[in-house]
């Protein structure tokens, strides 16, 4: 039997790549402007980590992770989410202690999840995402969730849905946590089996259950909303105004919860509708225990994260195809082995000079290389003909106007660098 891609995950093959390669520049772009730095962490981790970071009770530990014991016997986990490492390395290189705060942070990488592949939805998939470290401050939740907009806008992708929701903090999740536990005891039985378990170890994500029957008997639940201790609302409160005087709209989901433990008041998701079960692009929200959890400092932070997979789908939603080009600037024709010293030696000049070149390697006739040239989008072609040669010449032909002209070997180098310039 031949070897297969593994199930849910998928080869990005020339031609697609380049759309990839557009949006990672666009979000680099992005981030710099609004002043944020790339960080790389290591596609595994400690599996303690996770356990500790993204919580023992979601369901992207308990069903989801990719955890191994390595040849040394410890417990590793390839990432399933990018957030936990940036903030281990985030107390693991001090960098609280650097004077300037709050500390920006980017990543562009391969995550993974066990999870049932769909449209959207792979076992590998990538995100682009940020962190931002060591602020409380309404303002740069704001600055989070505009930024994630814009990504969106500047590759054509408007009139996106997004929803905010606050769900407080250990001071006042609690008192949510009693009302909704007595609120949903009386229908334990109805609830399905994954809720029944929630009920006792994470109830509030009963909260975004997505089965009906929990839906309804959630519907008059209370919600954490209404339980907010006077700093979450004042917070929660500010984000809102600042999305206002930003013009940003919004939907307030007060059943919001997301699916990772370490969220603390602001938690947002941004959506499209028409792309279904996989229409949440992006989701991020505040940690503001998260570091101390990971044994740092108590610092705050808010990110996001959202997946290429999921761009790739909203781009064909939205109809927007990207600007791919793809040209060289030469192409070097060659009519025989004779003359192919003299083309490589001027290819690898060319290329020095840092343009695009390429030429024949299969050694075919010379009107199957001028329609590889055309093919290839070449600006210009140098064709080393026998006959020229023996003068010491070779053509170069225009391929937009088709015009040729002959040329001394020696000038070729210099001739195409001024053409290409202009
Ligand atoms: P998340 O909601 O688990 O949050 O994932 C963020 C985004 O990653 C989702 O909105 C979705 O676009 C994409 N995504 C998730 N799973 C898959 C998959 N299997 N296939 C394709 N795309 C997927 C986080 O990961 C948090 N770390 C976000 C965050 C950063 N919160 C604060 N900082």
């Amino acid at each position: 039997m031949n070897i297969r891609i593994p199930r849910g995950t998928a080869d990005v093959l020339p031609g697609e790549v380049e759309k990839w390669q557009i949006i990672e520049d666009k979000a680099r772009d992005l981030f710099h402007r609004y002043h944020y730095q790339e960080i790389r962490t290591p596609m595994f981790e400690y599996t303690e980590l996770f356990l500790r970071g993204v919580g023992e009770t979601t369901d992207i530990v308990e069903k989801e992770m990719y955890t191994f014991l390595d040849k040394g016997e410890r417990s590793i986990t390839l990432r399933p989410e990018g957030t936990a490492s940036v903030v281990r390395s985030f107390v693991e290189n001090k960098m609280y202690g650097n004077p300037q705060q709050p500390t920006k942070l980017y990543y562009i990488g391969p995550m993974f999840r066990y999870e049932r592949p769909q449209a959207g939805r792979t076992r590998q998939f990538t995100q682009i995402g940020l962190e931002a470290l060591g602020s409380d401050d309404p303002s740069i939740d704001v600055e989070v969730i505009a930024l994630a907009l814009s990504f969106y806008e500047e590759l054509g992708i408007s009139n996106l849905h997004v929803e905010i929701n606050s769900v407080g903090c250990p001071d006042c999740r609690p008192i949510h946590r009693e009302a909704l536990v007595s609120h949903l005891l009386p229908y334990r039985d109805k609830l399905c089996k994954d809720c029944q378990s929630r009920l006792e170890r994470n109830p509030m994500r009963i909260l975004d259950c997505k089965v009906e029957s929990c839906k309804e008997l959630t519907k008059d639940a209370p919600s954490v909303l209404e339980h907010l201790c006077e700093d979450c609302d004042s917070h929660f409160q500010k984000v809102k105004d600042y999305l206002k005087e930003m013009g940003i709209s919004y939907v307030v989901n007060p059943r919001m919860v997301r699916g990772l433990d370490y969220y603390t008041r602001t938690a947002f998701e941004i959506m499209e509708t028409r792309i279904g079960a996989v229409g949440t692009l992006c989701g991020g929200g505040r940690y503001n225990g998260l570091v101390e959890e990971i044994g740092g400092p108590p610092v705050p932070g808010i990110g996001f994260a959202l997946s290429i997979e999921r761009v790739l789908l909203a781009l064909e939603a939205h109809q927007v195809n990207l600007p791919i080009q793809s040209f060289l600037d030469v192409y070097l024709a060659i009519q025989t082995e004779h003359v192919k010293g003299k083309a490589v030696a001027l290819i690898q000049k060319l290329r020095a000079a840092g343009f695009s070149a390429d030429m024949d390697y299969m050694n075919r006739k010379m009107k199957a290389q001028i329609k590889s040239a055309d093919r290839f989008h070449a600006k210009w072609v140098c064709i080393f003909g026998e006959e020229e040669m023996s003068r010491g010449n070779v053509l170069i032909k225009d391929m937009a106007t088709g015009e040729q002209e002959e040329a001394a070997y020696e000038q070729v180098l210099h001739i195409l660098k001024e053409k290409i310039m202009k």
